[in-house]
């Protein structure tokens, strides 16, 4: 990486991802040139930037938005980003689509430059592939929207140089980003951690054990998270959250624990997206009624816990093969999906053989590879020793 750590930044994709990429760098106090194909994109980001960085100074909360603005610049060419020392790829998930784009970066950009992509579920090592010089592309994975959530999530390929992420790292610091470093494996930390916040409520509404709003209820009132999993799920759209499910369960080989659910593909092919296309689970139409919860403490207690277990199992996993350190699982479970408090924490405070215990118990009962426990949590629960320290 540059020596001068206020290189310009270039952005490629002008969407949701990559304008607030954009903003994040340019507040930090890099020059940031954003490319876009399409330029009606182009123009509306750089609408947007203006309006949210004049809000902002409004509020109080930039002292000089204008300077910001002046740091931000649009193109439609590659050329453009000749000077950068960091070019982030924000562009439709699309394998062969990224791959070009990076292969046509390195014809433009110094030997120096570093090439990150914001995929949240395609292999860096495949993207990397592309270039000619692989060792300088790694992935930097914000999180929606980028100027408010702390995390971001730094994963070397293969190929990448050894201590390049350490240095990823340390700009995201000065950034204000919570940086933390994770393996090049499907859904990184937060995109395979959750999955079964979404995935183990599905299972209990489909099996008719409680309904969405009972479920939404126990999650949030009896277990302290900010959403329940089916408002979540249709305010993320059903479009984005059963598609990461499905890429994460083929990119695990058909992992059992990863299955989609039924219920959700069906409402993905009716068009029932969520918030935004007015129905999901949920329906926004004005004055629709709403489904009650059933306030059953003791049952929603029941239900609770079971998401609980296989999100502490999925957080223990990912510790035994080591995805990230404990100290970044709990990092980016708090501030990459805002969970109460980390996984780790959470399993160490109810105790790792309580935890199992309740994760056999399902496996017994449905006799689902998707039960099984992961054989740290069961060394854990035996020896009883803590997770974290
Ligand atoms: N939206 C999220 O919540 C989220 C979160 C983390 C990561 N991501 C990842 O970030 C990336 C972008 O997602 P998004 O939600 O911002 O998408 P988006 O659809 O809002 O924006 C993508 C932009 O890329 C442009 N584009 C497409 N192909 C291009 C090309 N070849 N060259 C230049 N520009 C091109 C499009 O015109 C569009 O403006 C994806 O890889 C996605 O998986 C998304």
């Amino acid at each position: 990486m540059q020596t001068d750590q206020r290189f310009p930044v270039g952005i490629i994709g002008s969407g949701a991802m990559g304008s607030g990429i954009a903003q994040v760098a340019a507040m930090a106090g890099h020059d940031v040139i954003v490319l876009d194909s399409n330029p009606a994109a182009l123009e509306k980001s750089k609408q947007q930037l203006g309006a949210t960085l004049l809000k902002l100074q409004e509020k109080g909360k930039l002292a000089d938005a204008q300077a910001v603005i002046n740091r931000l610049s649009f193109a439609t060419d590659n050329n453009a980003f000749a000077s950068c020392g960091l070019v982030i790829e924000a562009i439709v998930e699309n394998l062969e689509i990224k791959k070009k784009v990076f292969a046509g970066l390195e014809d433009v950009v110094s030997a120096s430059c570093i090439l990150a992509s914001n995929t949240s579920s395609l292999s860096i090592a495949s993207i990397a592939s592309a270039c000619k010089r692989p060792e300088r592309v790694l992935g930097i994975h914000f999180f929606n929207p980028a100027p408010l959530m702390a995390l971001v999530e730094v994963i070397p390929a293969v190929q990448t140089e050894a201590g390049l992420p350490e240095q990823v790292k340390a700009l995201m610091l000065q950034w204000g980003k919570a940086p933390v470093i994770a393996k090049d494996t499907p859904g990184f930390i937060v995109n395979r951690v959750a999955r079964p916040f979404y995935g183990e409520a599905l299972r209990v509404y489909e099996e008719g054990i409680a309904g969405m709003a009972t479920i939404d209820w126990a999650m949030t009132t009896l277990s302290g998270f900010k959403m329940g999993p089916f408002i979540l799920m249709d305010y993320i759209g059903h479009d984005v959250n059963y598609v990461v499910t499905e890429t994460v369960f083929q990119s695990f080989f058909y992992d059992p624990r990863y299955k989609p659910s039924f219920s959700q593909k069906r409402l993905l092919e009716a068009g029932w997206l969520g918030r935004k296309s007015g129905r999901g689970f949920y329906n926004y139409a004005e004055g629709a009624t709403q489904p009650e919860p059933v306030q059953d403490e003791v049952a929603g207690r029941k239900i609770a816990e079971r998401i609980l277990f296989m999100l502490i199992n999925e957080a223990v996993d990912a510790l035994q093969w080591q995805i990230a350190s404990a100290a970044d699982i709990e990092l980016a479970m708090t501030k990459g999906v805002n969970y109460p408090k980390g996984l780790l924490q959470w399993c160490d405070e109810l105790g790792a053989d309580y935890v199992l215990a309740g994760l056999d118990a399902l496996y017994d009962t449905y006799r689902e590879d998707r039960y099984r426990a992961s054989a740290l949590l069961r060394k854990v629960g035996i020896e009883r020793i803590k997770l974290i320290a």
